[in-house]
């Protein structure tokens, strides 16, 4: 789980930063966690980035970080996910008009398929022409399990799925262009290991991809 997390987080990384480059001057990182790209990364003047998660989760992480400075303006979401967020995000300032980069990173494969559709019509609903959605893909599969029992017993039921089938498919369906890359390619040119869960040469891997899905832009 290490390397695929190693793997992503630089692969979100460039994506983002791409995204911005190319005219999201809007961020919004979906059950953001613990993430700390709003303080890393050198974000170009003037980017919003937007943290979702949990009222007590962004609190603990303010404490933690409260002698960092962001290198963005960097925006809390308090909110739920199964609630209104649209709206909460709406109300910090979240402009539905503006091209917007998203980061759907360790959260869809926690959903059911329903749930994670659910989520990416909100996220489409909320996306201008030219947004961008960076995503990872991750079927569960025996190596995973494994490796989730051996972390903890609420770890192991973690996995819900997310959406099924191919990546192009379902972004598809809410309008999106995919670009999907499977997760040992990307390793290989970042010069890593090919993460055990997803190396077709070790027992119990199966397949896993990272992208990004892109809403074209209206002529
Ligand atoms: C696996 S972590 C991913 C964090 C971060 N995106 C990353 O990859 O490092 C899942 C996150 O989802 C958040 N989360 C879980 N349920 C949520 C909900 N109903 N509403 C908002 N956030 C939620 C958790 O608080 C946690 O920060």
């Amino acid at each position: 789980m290490g390397e695929q997390v190693a793997v992503r987080t630089r692969y979100f990384d460039e994506e983002l930063l791409r995204a911005v480059a190319e005219g999201c001057e809007q961020v919004v990182l979906l059950a953001s966690g613990m993430d700390a790209r709003a303080y890393r990364l050198d974000w170009p003047g003037r980017t919003r980035v937007f943290e979702v998660d949990l009222a007590e989760v962004l609190a603990f992480k303010a404490a933690v970080l409260r002698n960092a400075e962001p290198a963005c303006e960097r925006v809390e979401v308090p909110t739920d996910l199964r609630l209104d967020w649209p709206r909460a995000l709406r109300e910090a300032g979240f402009a539905p008009g503006a091209p917007t980069a998203w980061l759907l990173e360790g959260i869809l494969y926690a959903l059911t398929p329903e749930a994670a559709h659910g989520l990416l019509d909100r996220v489409t609903s909320l996306s201008a022409p030219g947004s961008v959605a960076a995503f990872e893909h991750l079927p569960d599969n025996p190596a995973l399990r494994t490796a989730r029992t051996a972390i903890s017993a609420d770890m192991a039921n973690l996995w819900l799925g997310g959406p099924e089938g191919e990546p192009d498919r379902w972004w598809g369906r809410h309008g999106w262009a995919t670009q999907a890359r499977d997760v040992r390619e990307v390793a290989a040119a970042y010069g890593r290991p090919a993460p055990a869960a997803f190396d077709p040469a070790r027992a119990g891997s199966g397949p896993g991809w990272v992208g990004t899905a892109r809403l074209p832009r209206t002529e």
